[in-house]
Protein backbone atom coordinates (compact mmCIF):
# COMPACT_ATOMS: atom_id res chain seq x y z
CA UNK A 1 0.00 0.00 0.00
CA UNK A 2 1.48 3.59 -1.17
CA UNK A 3 1.95 5.75 1.92
CA UNK A 4 -0.25 8.57 1.97
CA UNK A 5 1.16 11.82 1.05
CA UNK A 6 0.33 14.53 3.66
CA UNK A 7 -0.06 18.22 3.14
CA UNK A 8 1.83 18.71 6.34
CA UNK A 9 3.84 17.58 8.46
CA UNK A 10 6.00 18.84 11.30
CA UNK A 11 9.58 19.20 9.99
CA UNK A 12 11.70 18.80 13.12
CA UNK A 13 15.68 17.05 13.47
CA UNK A 14 16.44 15.18 16.77
CA UNK A 15 18.20 18.41 18.08
CA UNK A 16 15.44 20.32 17.83
CA UNK A 17 13.53 18.37 20.95
CA UNK A 18 16.09 18.94 22.88
CA UNK A 19 14.51 21.34 25.82
CA UNK A 20 17.76 21.91 27.68
CA UNK A 21 17.74 26.13 27.24
CA UNK A 22 14.04 25.70 28.82
CA UNK A 23 15.87 24.53 31.70
CA UNK A 24 19.10 26.92 31.56
CA UNK A 25 17.40 30.11 31.52
CA UNK A 26 18.95 33.40 32.96
CA UNK A 27 15.73 35.26 32.38
CA UNK A 28 12.21 33.97 31.96
CA UNK A 29 11.95 35.59 29.07
CA UNK A 30 15.22 34.73 27.40
CA UNK A 31 13.95 32.36 24.29
CA UNK A 32 11.36 34.96 22.96
CA UNK A 33 13.99 37.85 23.51
CA UNK A 34 16.79 36.08 21.40
CA UNK A 35 13.93 34.63 18.64
CA UNK A 36 13.09 38.13 18.55
CA UNK A 37 16.63 39.76 18.14
CA UNK A 38 17.54 36.93 15.41
CA UNK A 39 14.20 37.14 13.81
CA UNK A 40 13.93 41.27 13.21
CA UNK A 41 17.81 40.60 12.22
CA UNK A 42 16.49 38.53 9.86
CA UNK A 43 14.18 40.29 8.02
CA UNK A 44 15.88 43.61 8.46
CA UNK A 45 13.90 45.69 10.94
CA UNK A 46 15.06 46.96 14.25
CA UNK A 47 12.34 45.68 16.00
CA UNK A 48 10.30 42.39 16.43
CA UNK A 49 7.64 41.59 18.77
CA UNK A 50 6.78 37.50 19.73
CA UNK A 51 3.05 37.17 20.18
CA UNK A 52 0.91 33.55 20.66
CA UNK A 53 -0.49 33.84 17.08
CA UNK A 54 -0.64 35.81 13.64
CA UNK A 55 -3.85 36.60 14.72
CA UNK A 56 -2.79 38.13 17.88
CA UNK A 57 -0.43 40.47 15.59
CA UNK A 58 -2.37 41.91 13.22
CA UNK A 59 -4.91 42.78 16.37
CA UNK A 60 -1.99 44.30 18.57
CA UNK A 61 -0.38 46.22 14.94
CA UNK A 62 -4.00 48.01 14.67
CA UNK A 63 -4.56 48.70 18.56
CA UNK A 64 -0.90 49.68 18.82
CA UNK A 65 -1.30 51.78 15.42
CA UNK A 66 -5.08 53.60 17.16
CA UNK A 67 -6.86 52.06 14.44
CA UNK A 68 -10.45 51.92 16.25
CA UNK A 69 -14.44 52.79 16.06
CA UNK A 70 -15.03 54.87 13.28
CA UNK A 71 -11.73 54.17 11.57
CA UNK A 72 -11.56 51.61 8.03
CA UNK A 73 -9.01 49.47 7.22
CA UNK A 74 -8.74 48.45 3.39
CA UNK A 75 -7.81 44.71 2.92
CA UNK A 76 -8.22 42.21 0.66
CA UNK A 77 -11.23 39.01 0.80
CA UNK A 78 -9.66 36.02 -0.30
CA UNK A 79 -7.85 35.11 2.49
CA UNK A 80 -8.40 33.78 6.05
CA UNK A 81 -11.01 35.60 7.91
CA UNK A 82 -8.48 35.98 10.90
CA UNK A 83 -7.26 39.08 9.34
CA UNK A 84 -11.24 41.00 9.18
CA UNK A 85 -11.89 39.49 12.42
CA UNK A 86 -8.48 41.37 13.81
CA UNK A 87 -10.02 44.16 12.10
CA UNK A 88 -13.73 43.93 13.98
CA UNK A 89 -11.89 43.09 17.17
CA UNK A 90 -10.35 46.44 16.96
CA UNK A 91 -13.48 47.90 17.02
CA UNK A 92 -12.70 49.35 12.54
CA UNK A 93 -14.67 48.44 9.89
CA UNK A 94 -12.92 46.02 6.61
CA UNK A 95 -13.46 47.36 3.45
CA UNK A 96 -12.71 44.91 0.98
CA UNK A 97 -11.27 45.83 -2.46
CA UNK A 98 -10.94 42.90 -5.18
CA UNK A 99 -7.34 41.06 -6.19
CA UNK A 100 -5.42 40.54 -9.03
CA UNK A 101 -5.96 37.46 -10.81
CA UNK A 102 -2.21 37.06 -11.85
CA UNK A 103 -0.97 36.83 -8.34
CA UNK A 104 -3.96 36.64 -6.20
CA UNK A 105 -2.93 39.63 -3.73
CA UNK A 106 -4.06 43.13 -3.19
CA UNK A 107 -4.80 44.97 -6.99
CA UNK A 108 -3.16 48.85 -6.09
CA UNK A 109 -5.52 50.12 -9.39
CA UNK A 110 -8.38 49.60 -7.04
CA UNK A 111 -7.03 51.40 -3.98
CA UNK A 112 -7.67 55.18 -4.42
CA UNK A 113 -11.76 54.36 -5.22
CA UNK A 114 -11.63 52.84 -1.40
CA UNK A 115 -9.89 55.41 0.42
CA UNK A 116 -12.60 57.41 2.71
CA UNK A 117 -12.30 60.13 5.39
CA UNK A 118 -12.30 57.31 7.44
CA UNK A 119 -9.42 55.29 6.19
CA UNK A 120 -6.62 55.05 8.79
CA UNK A 121 -4.80 51.54 7.54
CA UNK A 122 -4.28 49.46 4.45
CA UNK A 123 -3.47 45.54 4.84
CA UNK A 124 -1.91 43.80 2.16
CA UNK A 125 -2.05 40.17 2.84
CA UNK A 126 1.12 38.60 0.90
CA UNK A 127 -0.70 35.46 -0.34
CA UNK A 128 0.81 32.28 -0.36
CA UNK A 129 4.03 33.36 -0.42
CA UNK A 130 4.30 35.76 -2.69
CA UNK A 131 4.51 39.74 -1.73
CA UNK A 132 1.73 41.84 -2.69
CA UNK A 133 3.27 44.89 -5.20
CA UNK A 134 4.02 47.34 -2.33
CA UNK A 135 5.28 50.15 -3.64
CA UNK A 136 2.05 51.74 -5.63
CA UNK A 137 0.53 50.36 -2.46
CA UNK A 138 2.67 51.75 0.03
CA UNK A 139 2.65 55.80 -2.36
CA UNK A 140 -1.04 55.64 -2.12
CA UNK A 141 -1.08 55.00 1.28
CA UNK A 142 1.95 58.21 2.10
CA UNK A 143 -0.33 60.35 -0.35
CA UNK A 144 -3.50 60.00 2.29
CA UNK A 145 -1.08 59.44 5.81
CA UNK A 146 -2.11 55.72 6.17
CA UNK A 147 -0.67 53.20 7.89
CA UNK A 148 0.61 50.23 5.70
CA UNK A 149 0.42 47.00 7.75
CA UNK A 150 1.66 44.02 6.47
CA UNK A 151 -0.30 40.12 6.93
CA UNK A 152 3.46 38.31 6.12
CA UNK A 153 1.51 34.90 7.60
CA UNK A 154 1.94 32.85 4.34
CA UNK A 155 5.47 34.53 3.22
CA UNK A 156 8.26 34.22 5.99
CA UNK A 157 11.49 35.11 4.45
CA UNK A 158 9.58 35.68 0.70
CA UNK A 159 11.34 38.96 -0.74
CA UNK A 160 9.72 42.37 -2.71
CA UNK A 161 12.37 43.63 -4.68
CA UNK A 162 15.34 42.22 -2.89
CA UNK A 163 13.47 43.44 0.68
CA UNK A 164 12.28 40.89 2.78
CA UNK A 165 8.25 41.11 3.15
CA UNK A 166 7.37 42.66 6.33
CA UNK A 167 9.70 45.32 6.60
CA UNK A 168 8.49 47.95 4.38
CA UNK A 169 4.93 48.59 6.48
CA UNK A 170 4.53 50.26 9.79
CA UNK A 171 4.37 46.85 11.05
CA UNK A 172 4.53 43.04 9.25
CA UNK A 173 2.28 40.25 10.99
CA UNK A 174 3.54 36.67 11.13
CA UNK A 175 1.92 33.24 11.91
CA UNK A 176 3.94 30.40 12.92
CA UNK A 177 1.16 28.10 13.10
CA UNK A 178 1.24 25.37 10.38
CA UNK A 179 3.04 27.80 8.02
CA UNK A 180 6.67 27.36 6.26
CA UNK A 181 8.26 28.98 9.38
CA UNK A 182 5.93 27.04 11.73
CA UNK A 183 6.70 26.26 15.73
CA UNK A 184 4.69 23.23 15.84
CA UNK A 185 1.70 25.06 18.08
CA UNK A 186 0.73 28.65 18.07
CA UNK A 187 2.94 31.62 17.33
CA UNK A 188 3.30 34.94 15.60
CA UNK A 189 5.60 37.78 15.03
CA UNK A 190 5.17 41.37 15.18
CA UNK A 191 7.90 43.78 12.79
CA UNK A 192 8.41 47.61 13.17
CA UNK A 193 11.03 50.10 12.48
CA UNK A 194 9.21 52.06 14.70
CA UNK A 195 10.37 52.77 18.39
CA UNK A 196 7.34 54.02 20.13
CA UNK A 197 5.15 51.28 18.21
CA UNK A 198 7.57 48.44 19.64
CA UNK A 199 7.35 50.20 23.00
CA UNK A 200 3.27 49.97 22.85
CA UNK A 201 3.54 46.22 21.67
CA UNK A 202 5.51 45.18 24.14
CA UNK A 203 2.80 46.75 26.82
CA UNK A 204 -0.27 45.58 25.08
CA UNK A 205 1.09 42.27 24.99
CA UNK A 206 1.74 42.16 28.95
CA UNK A 207 -1.10 42.86 30.89
CA UNK A 208 -0.28 46.76 29.71
CA UNK A 209 2.55 46.58 31.88
CA UNK A 210 6.26 47.27 30.37
CA UNK A 211 8.12 43.88 31.62
CA UNK A 212 9.12 43.30 35.58
CA UNK A 213 6.54 46.57 36.39
CA UNK A 214 3.55 45.88 38.44
CA UNK A 215 1.89 49.49 37.08
CA UNK A 216 -0.64 48.90 34.17
CA UNK A 217 -0.23 51.80 31.73
CA UNK A 218 -2.31 50.92 29.20
CA UNK A 219 -5.63 48.30 28.78
CA UNK A 220 -3.66 45.26 28.43
CA UNK A 221 -3.73 41.72 26.66
CA UNK A 222 -2.69 38.53 27.36
CA UNK A 223 -0.79 37.80 24.20
CA UNK A 224 2.90 36.90 24.24
CA UNK A 225 4.35 34.06 22.72
CA UNK A 226 5.42 30.65 25.20
CA UNK A 227 9.48 30.26 25.67
CA UNK A 228 9.27 26.50 24.44
CA UNK A 229 7.55 27.79 21.25
CA UNK A 230 10.44 30.66 20.75
CA UNK A 231 12.67 28.01 21.05
CA UNK A 232 11.54 25.51 18.20
CA UNK A 233 10.79 29.02 16.44
CA UNK A 234 14.77 29.59 16.58
CA UNK A 235 15.96 26.15 15.22
CA UNK A 236 13.29 26.74 12.44
CA UNK A 237 14.32 30.31 11.67
CA UNK A 238 18.11 28.95 11.67
CA UNK A 239 16.99 26.67 8.27
CA UNK A 240 14.25 28.85 6.77
CA UNK A 241 16.19 30.27 4.05
CA UNK A 242 17.40 26.73 3.14
CA UNK A 243 13.79 25.26 3.52
CA UNK A 244 12.31 28.07 1.59
CA UNK A 245 14.85 27.42 -1.49
CA UNK A 246 13.90 23.51 -1.28
CA UNK A 247 10.13 24.56 -1.41
CA UNK A 248 11.10 26.79 -5.19
CA UNK A 249 12.55 23.39 -6.32
CA UNK A 250 9.44 21.72 -5.40
CA UNK A 251 7.52 24.44 -6.99
CA UNK A 252 9.90 24.12 -9.86
CA UNK A 253 9.34 20.50 -10.74
CA UNK A 254 5.44 20.80 -10.20
CA UNK A 255 5.80 23.68 -12.82
CA UNK A 256 7.72 21.55 -15.38
CA UNK A 257 5.70 18.62 -15.43
CA UNK A 258 2.61 20.58 -15.60
CA UNK A 259 3.18 23.52 -17.82
CA UNK A 260 1.41 22.10 -20.87
CA UNK A 261 -1.99 21.48 -19.56
CA UNK A 262 -4.92 22.76 -20.67
CA UNK A 263 -6.79 22.34 -17.18
CA UNK A 264 -4.57 24.07 -14.83
CA UNK A 265 -3.46 27.42 -14.27
CA UNK A 266 0.19 27.70 -12.64
CA UNK A 267 1.09 30.25 -10.30
CA UNK A 268 3.38 33.18 -11.44
CA UNK A 269 6.62 34.57 -10.01
CA UNK A 270 6.01 38.30 -10.66
CA UNK A 271 9.62 40.09 -11.75
CA UNK A 272 9.60 41.67 -8.19
CA UNK A 273 9.19 38.76 -5.99
CA UNK A 274 10.69 35.68 -5.15
CA UNK A 275 7.94 33.47 -3.76
CA UNK A 276 8.48 31.23 -0.95
CA UNK A 277 5.47 29.12 -1.90
CA UNK A 278 4.25 28.23 1.39
CA UNK A 279 1.17 26.78 -0.57
CA UNK A 280 1.79 26.15 -4.41
CA UNK A 281 -1.64 27.49 -5.27
CA UNK A 282 -2.97 26.54 -9.11
CA UNK A 283 -6.62 27.09 -10.45
CA UNK A 284 -8.00 23.87 -11.71
CA UNK A 285 -11.33 22.71 -13.86
CA UNK A 286 -13.52 20.62 -11.91
CA UNK A 287 -11.48 21.85 -8.51
CA UNK A 288 -13.23 19.77 -5.76
CA UNK A 289 -13.54 16.30 -8.15
CA UNK A 290 -9.42 16.84 -8.84
CA UNK A 291 -9.72 17.08 -4.73
CA UNK A 292 -11.20 14.06 -4.14
CA UNK A 293 -9.32 11.98 -6.74
CA UNK A 294 -5.65 12.92 -5.29
CA UNK A 295 -7.14 11.46 -2.00
CA UNK A 296 -8.54 8.13 -3.13
CA UNK A 297 -5.04 8.05 -4.66
CA UNK A 298 -3.43 9.02 -1.20
CA UNK A 299 -2.48 12.34 -1.71
CA UNK A 300 -3.82 15.31 0.20
CA UNK A 301 -3.97 18.84 -0.82
CA UNK A 302 -5.63 21.57 0.51
CA UNK A 303 -7.86 24.98 -0.23
CA UNK A 304 -7.03 28.48 0.24
CA UNK A 305 -9.71 29.45 0.48
CA UNK A 306 -12.93 28.00 -0.55
CA UNK A 307 -15.25 31.03 1.15
CA UNK A 308 -14.46 34.00 0.40
CA UNK A 309 -14.87 36.05 3.92
CA UNK A 310 -17.58 38.21 2.24
CA UNK A 311 -19.25 35.19 1.78
CA UNK A 312 -19.17 34.09 5.04
CA UNK A 313 -22.33 34.46 7.14
CA UNK A 314 -20.55 36.66 9.83
CA UNK A 315 -19.71 39.34 7.09
CA UNK A 316 -22.49 38.91 4.34
CA UNK A 317 -25.16 39.23 7.36
CA UNK A 318 -23.07 42.04 9.23
CA UNK A 319 -22.50 44.20 5.57
CA UNK A 320 -24.78 42.80 3.70
CA UNK A 321 -22.49 41.66 1.01
CA UNK A 322 -23.79 39.74 -2.04
CA UNK A 323 -22.46 37.40 -4.31
CA UNK A 324 -20.83 39.43 -6.74
CA UNK A 325 -19.32 41.92 -4.86
CA UNK A 326 -15.91 40.64 -5.65
CA UNK A 327 -15.81 38.75 -9.01
CA UNK A 328 -11.93 37.89 -9.19
CA UNK A 329 -11.79 36.49 -5.92
CA UNK A 330 -15.38 34.49 -6.36
CA UNK A 331 -13.61 32.98 -9.10
CA UNK A 332 -10.42 32.05 -7.95
CA UNK A 333 -12.49 30.91 -5.05
CA UNK A 334 -13.97 27.84 -6.99
CA UNK A 335 -10.64 26.85 -8.44
CA UNK A 336 -7.83 27.10 -6.19
CA UNK A 337 -6.20 23.93 -5.05
CA UNK A 338 -2.94 24.13 -2.44
CA UNK A 339 -0.57 21.34 -3.82
CA UNK A 340 2.18 20.44 -0.96
CA UNK A 341 5.27 21.77 -0.82
CA UNK A 342 6.94 20.92 2.45
CA UNK A 343 10.50 20.63 2.02
CA UNK A 344 10.85 17.19 3.47
CA UNK A 345 9.05 15.54 0.55
CA UNK A 346 10.71 13.42 -1.84
CA UNK A 347 11.37 13.94 -5.26
CA UNK A 348 9.63 11.17 -6.57
CA UNK A 349 6.39 12.22 -4.59
CA UNK A 350 5.96 15.21 -6.23
CA UNK A 351 6.39 13.66 -9.89
CA UNK A 352 3.71 11.12 -8.64
CA UNK A 353 1.49 14.42 -7.59
CA UNK A 354 1.95 16.05 -10.72
CA UNK A 355 1.63 12.70 -13.03
CA UNK A 356 -1.69 12.38 -10.89
CA UNK A 357 -3.24 15.72 -11.73
CA UNK A 358 -2.53 14.90 -15.66
CA UNK A 359 -4.10 11.47 -15.53
CA UNK A 360 -7.16 13.00 -14.00
CA UNK A 361 -8.10 15.27 -16.61
CA UNK A 362 -6.86 12.52 -19.05
CA UNK A 363 -9.26 10.12 -17.75
CA UNK A 364 -11.81 12.44 -16.92
CA UNK A 365 -11.47 14.23 -20.46
CA UNK A 366 -13.41 11.43 -22.94
C1 LIG B 1 -3.01 35.25 5.75
C2 LIG B 1 -3.21 34.89 7.19
N1 LIG B 1 -3.22 35.87 8.12
C3 LIG B 1 -3.39 35.60 9.43
C4 LIG B 1 -3.56 34.32 9.88
C5 LIG B 1 -3.76 34.07 11.34
O1 LIG B 1 -2.66 33.43 11.90
P1 LIG B 1 -2.83 32.50 13.21
O2 LIG B 1 -3.50 31.23 12.76
O3 LIG B 1 -1.43 32.26 13.68
O4 LIG B 1 -3.65 33.25 14.19
C6 LIG B 1 -3.54 33.27 8.96
C7 LIG B 1 -3.73 31.90 9.44
O5 LIG B 1 -3.74 30.93 8.75
C8 LIG B 1 -3.36 33.55 7.58
O6 LIG B 1 -3.31 32.58 6.66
Amino acid sequence: VATRIKYWEPDLDESSLDLSPLMNRRSPLDQCTMFEKEFAKFIGTEYAVAVGSGSAAIHLSLVACNVGPGDEVVTVPNTCTAVSDAILWAGATPVFIDIQEKDFNMDPDRLEEAITKRTKAILPVHMYGQPADLDPICEVGEKHGLIVIEDVAQSAGALYKGKRAGSAGTTGCFSFSGKNLSVLGLGGMITTNVAKIDETLRMLRHFGRRDGSSYQEVLGYRYGMSELHAMIGRRQLSKLDERNLKRREIAGMYSRTLQNSNEVVLPVEMDYARHVYCHYVVRAKRRDDLRSYLLQSGIETSCHYPIPIHTQKVYASRFGFEEGAYPITEKVAREVVSLPTRPNLRECQVETIARRILEFYASHNQ
